[in-house]
């Protein structure tokens, strides 16, 4: 572990926020300042991690002691200041620039000097969030996947004013916590979200073409050894999500990433998938 990371302040409780918290704070000796704008969603986070942490100790990976141990190193808090003690932020506050930009200029003004201020944005650029404060050098994305407590992999993104120490830290850290650092640039979708959304997308039009959607999940499956087929894992993600991925890496790249007529009226139609119980499955 990197020796000046300590206190790692994560910001939100959603989805996100409470799966980076319980990996931090499992990963031993960081604190964890879980932070979210009211109490509620604190105690909902939290109840996620526990939950969590319970199927890890029924499958008899982790002991009753552990899991009591990882708790006691989040502290939820409402408070922002708490920023003021880390040397590490993982923000995980919804996807809105002007929001993100609002609140790292905050950071900015109250982080230490030797903070790191990290991003987990999915599909916004590292380097607009790093201009709006006055030390871009600090700013980076480490964007982790959805479970956290699951997956392996993390994008380490370095901005265009990213520091070679920030990357080197930033990798050691995502080291330390037992995941696999995957370096990426700050182009739009960065490596994860750009091929992934584009295989989905292709899937979707398999589909329209009459392929029916289990036949090609099938496919997917046992011809290219994939864990998940594509339409299972895009109702996972939420329609919603990837057509808002697809509409801003077209805005970048151009067609080649033309959502699929049918993503968009499924979407009408309020068939997002897994939760909203209909998508290209029905739950
Ligand atoms: N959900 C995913 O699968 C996924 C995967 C990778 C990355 N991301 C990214 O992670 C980020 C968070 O996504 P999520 O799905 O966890 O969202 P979410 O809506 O579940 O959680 C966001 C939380 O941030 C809180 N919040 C809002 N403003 C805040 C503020 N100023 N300070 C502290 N907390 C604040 C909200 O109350 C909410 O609890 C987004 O940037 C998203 O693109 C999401």
């Amino acid at each position: 572990m990197d020796p000046k990371i300590r206190t790692v302040a994560v910001l939100g409780a959603g989805i996100m926020g409470n799966g980076i918290s319980q990996t931090i704070a499992a990963a031993g000796p960081y604190l964890v300042y879980m932070v979210d704008v009211a109490q509620a969603i604190l105690e909902q986070g939290l109840e996620s991690i526990k939950k969590s942490l319970g199927r890890f100790t029924k499958k008899g990976e982790m002991t009753p002691e552990e899991s009591e141990a990882i708790i006691s190193r989040i502290t939820p808090t409402t408070d922002f200041e708490v920023v003021q003690e880390s040397d590490l932020v993982v923000e995980a506050i919804p996807e809105d620039l002007a929001l993100k930009i609002e609140t790292f200029q905050k950071l900015n003004d109250l982080c230490p000097t030797h903070a790191i201020m990290g991003t987990n944005t999915s599909s916004l650029p590292i380097t607009s969030i790093a201009a709006a404060t006055e030390r871009p050098d600090m700013v980076i994305g480490i964007h982790f996947m959805n479970p956290v407590p699951v997956m392996k992999g993390v994008e380490v993104i370095k901005g265009l004013m990213t520091s070679p120490e920030t990357v080197q830290a930033t990798v050691n850290f995502v080291e330390s916590i037992g995941k696999i650092p995957c370096l990426a640039l700050d182009y739009a979708g960065f490596i994860n979200s750009r091929l992934l959304s584009i295989y989905i997308n292709e899937a979707v039009l398999a589909v329209m073409d009459g392929n029916p959607p289990e036949e090609v999940d099938k496919g997917m499956i046992h011809t290219a050894n994939m864990p998940m087929g594509p339409l299972k894992l895009l109702d996972l993600i939420g329609l919603d999500v990837h057509l808002k991925i697809m509409d801003i890496l077209r805005n970048e790249y151009g067609d080649r990433f033309l959502a699929a007529p049918l993503t968009r009226q499924m979407f009408r139609a309020g068939h997002l998938g897994r939760k909203t119980g209909r998508g290209f499955y029905q739950y």
